[in-house]
């Protein structure tokens, strides 16, 4: 074995922990990542001579980059995922659970010797600005060069982490894509093990072992192992909450500033939301991003709470994306950008469905497969992902690197729902709050390998949280009472269909709208009324302004079918049975107080028919 370069700490766990693994999986070389811009470019250039990488067009795409991955590896494994607490019973209904001692023999079986040929990347890396008390520290061992490169776009890697770690703790991450290169075995552009895939949480050590995937939150383990499932039972123990979530700073035209956290399940609007433009109407208005898909998020010493995005980087689904949906996200990935399984056009770009009305005549599809309009088959597969800088964000906050964090005022919660659920309520109180946020489902999406029609996603984290979810609603509901002043909790769905299948709502800048209303709950200047689901604003509460969206369509919109609302309580008892001596009994007694409201409302709930003259006042 060669030592590429050699490590600069004298931290005594980590020194002896890589020194284990290498004893274990038997790489050609150990490379310590220092996180620079050379080191970087070298490691992509490598990657396009092994054919991993594809060099875009400098002059179209300056300084990225597309990558293919093997068809058999292009999204998270949720089968595959694993919380191997001591006890069955902490890792939940919810997560799959193995006994750690077992769980541990098996993975260094799978770990021996599983990364000859191969160079092993130490990747030191912080989750938030470096140093601050928010912050953790994490080291990811890996095999993938990729992993690499888009570890230094996704955190903040490198020496700089090492050196705010000194003799500290951080949390082992050890990744290999199980594909060990045998005496003068060829390599193949994304090696990775198809069938034998093992994404596995010790929430008690606090550590991840990841095998067989290349791709995503299955290899990038600062994410979703890390920042979601560890830091979830961290937060537990330690009295804060890591979250599956947006943070959006909206200024309003005076310069005050809101920020809003809004958890939305997978490829389900977290970016957009995230980098969304006011619309017309909303002059003076701006919107500011401070993360996209993480929130970490701590009690402050006056009271209130404060996030910070942990991340470095986006992940963000490409397709659907465009100047249209979302001009902040096309901006941020000019360059620089490492493109993954979207398809390549001619002149040496990129394209995927959504990007442009009329799609180019030819393209090379994400399968590196001939493709042309009509052939029949998508371009860019539907999980394809960029992965670019969060500097580049025409919209980034100024305080998105603060090491304090932002201060939350509203949590918001929606899933991709197309019936029964209307655009916008808020709870009555936390309590209520959590129950909604608990009780969220959602229609399925492409960003997991598995597909179901439609499942409950409590707080968007049904794949996320690395302990048991009725502990985690538990943590919730105590989070809260500790709390002063807590911020608003509000549901909203973008999702919902009229009888022809079409979105009612147009959504994305549009649901500013929306976000005005809820930053006016929270600052006591809007009003709503009662419903059986929770606080609505009523046409006249809300900014119509450059919008022709009519009060007939509006009530549509917000309208609640009793029926419906019965089933939805009747099926949420399915869900908590689930959890037997583990659910909090608050949540049963906010399900038979939305069980009473929907006892007593018409068959149809509808808004107060609206005072025209109130109505266009409010224009
Ligand atoms: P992850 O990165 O997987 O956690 O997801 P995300 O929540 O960041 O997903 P993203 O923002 O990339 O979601 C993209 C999908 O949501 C695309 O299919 C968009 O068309 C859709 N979407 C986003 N906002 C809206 C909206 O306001 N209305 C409608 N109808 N669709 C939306
Ligand atoms: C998600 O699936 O919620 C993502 C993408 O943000 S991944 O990092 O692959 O989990
Ligand atoms: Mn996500």
């Amino acid at each position: 074995m060669t030592l590429g370069n050699s490590a600069n700490t004298s931290n005594a766990k980590l020194l002896s922990w890589v020194e284990e693994m290498v004893a274990l999986c038997r790489p050609d070389a150990v490379h310590w990542c220092d996180g620079s811009g050379e080191e970087y470019d070298s490691l992509c250039d490598q990657l396009v001579e092994a054919g991993t990488f594809i060099r875009l067009n400098e002059e179209k795409r300056p300084g990225s980059f597309l990558s293919r991955s093997d068809p058999r590896d292009v999204a998270r494994v949720e089968d595959r995922t694993f919380i191997c607490s001591r006890s069955a019973e902490d890792a939940g209904p919810t997560n799959n659970w193995c006994d750690p001692d077992e769980m541990k023999a098996k993975l260094l079986g799978l770990f021996d010797g599983a990364m000859e040929g191969r160079t092993m990347y130490v990747i030191p890396f912080s989750m938030g600005p470096l140093g601050s008390d928010i912050a953790h520290i994490g080291v990811e061992i890996s095999d993938s060069p990729y992993v690499a490169v888009s570890m230094r776009i996704m955190t903040r890697m490198g020496q700089g982490a090492l050196d705010v770690l000194g003799d500290g703790d951080f949390v082992p991450c050890m990744h290999s894509v199980g594909a060990p290169l045998g005496d003068g075995q060829q390599d193949v552009p994304w090696p990775c093990n198809a069938d034998n895939k093992y994404i596995v949480h010790f929430p008690e050590d606090r550590s991840i072992w990841s095998f067989g995937s290349g791709y995503g939150g299955n290899a990038l383990l600062g994410k979703k192992c890390f920042a979601l499932r560890i830091a979830s039972a961290m937060a537990r123990d330690e009295g804060w909450l890591a979250e599956h979530m947006l943070i959006l700073g909206v200024e309003s035209p005076n310069g005050e500033k809101t920020y809003i956290c809004g958890a939305f399940p997978s490829a389900c609007g977290k970016t957009n939301l995230a980098m969304m433009i006011p619309p017309d109407g909303f002059e003076g208005w701006k919107t500011w991003t401070v993360g996209d898909d993480i929130a970490w998020i701590k009690p402050g010493a006056d009271g209130r709470l404060y996030a910070i995005n942990p991340e470095a980087g986006y992940f963000g689904v490409a397709p659907g994306t465009s100047m249209k949906s979302n001009p902040s996200a096309m901006c941020t990935i000019e360059k620089n950008t490492i493109f993954t399984n979207v398809a390549l056009t001619d002149d040496g770009d990129i394209w995927w469905e959504g990007m442009s009305d009329e799609p180019p005549a030819h393209l090379i599809d994400w399968k590196g497969e001939d493709w042309t309009p009509g052939c029949g088959r998508p371009a860019a597969h539907p999980n394809a992902r960029f992965t670019a800088p969060a500097t580049q964000c025409p919209s980034i906050d100024p305080a998105w690197d603060d090491p304090e964090g932002v201060p939350i005022s509203a949590f918001i919660f929606g899933g991709r729902l197309s019936t029964t659920f209307p655009l916008v309520y808020e709870s009555f109180d936390w309590q209520h709050g959590v129950y909604l946020a608990a009780t969220m489902g959602s229609e399925a999406t492409a960003a997991a390998e598995k597909q179901e029609a439609i499942r409950r996603d409590p707080m968007a984290m049904l794949p996320f949280c690395g302990y048991n979810m009725g502990d985690y609603w538990q943590h919730w509901l105590d989070f809260g009472a500790g709390l002063q002043n807590p911020p608003g909790i509000f549901r909203v769905n973008w999702f919902r269909k009229d009888q022809d299948g079409r979105f009612i709502w147009p959504g994305f800048g549009e649901n500013m709208r929306v976000i005005q209303w809820i930053i006016g709950r929270v600052t006591g200047s809007a009003g709503a009324v009662e419903s059986p689901f929770g606080l609505m604003p009523e046409r006249s509460d809300m900014n119509w302004n450059g919008l022709d969206f009519d009060d007939a369509t509006f009530r549509a919109l917000m309208e609640i079918d009793r029926e419906a609302g019965r089933r939805e309580a009747e099926d949420q008892l399915e869900l908590f049975q689930r959890f037997e001596g583990r659910l909090p009994a608050e949540m049963e007694v906010q399900r038979q107080k939305q069980k009473a409201r929907f006892d007593s409302a018409p068959e149809v709930w509808r808004l107060p028919e609206a005072d025209t003259a109130v109505a266009s006042a409010g224009e």
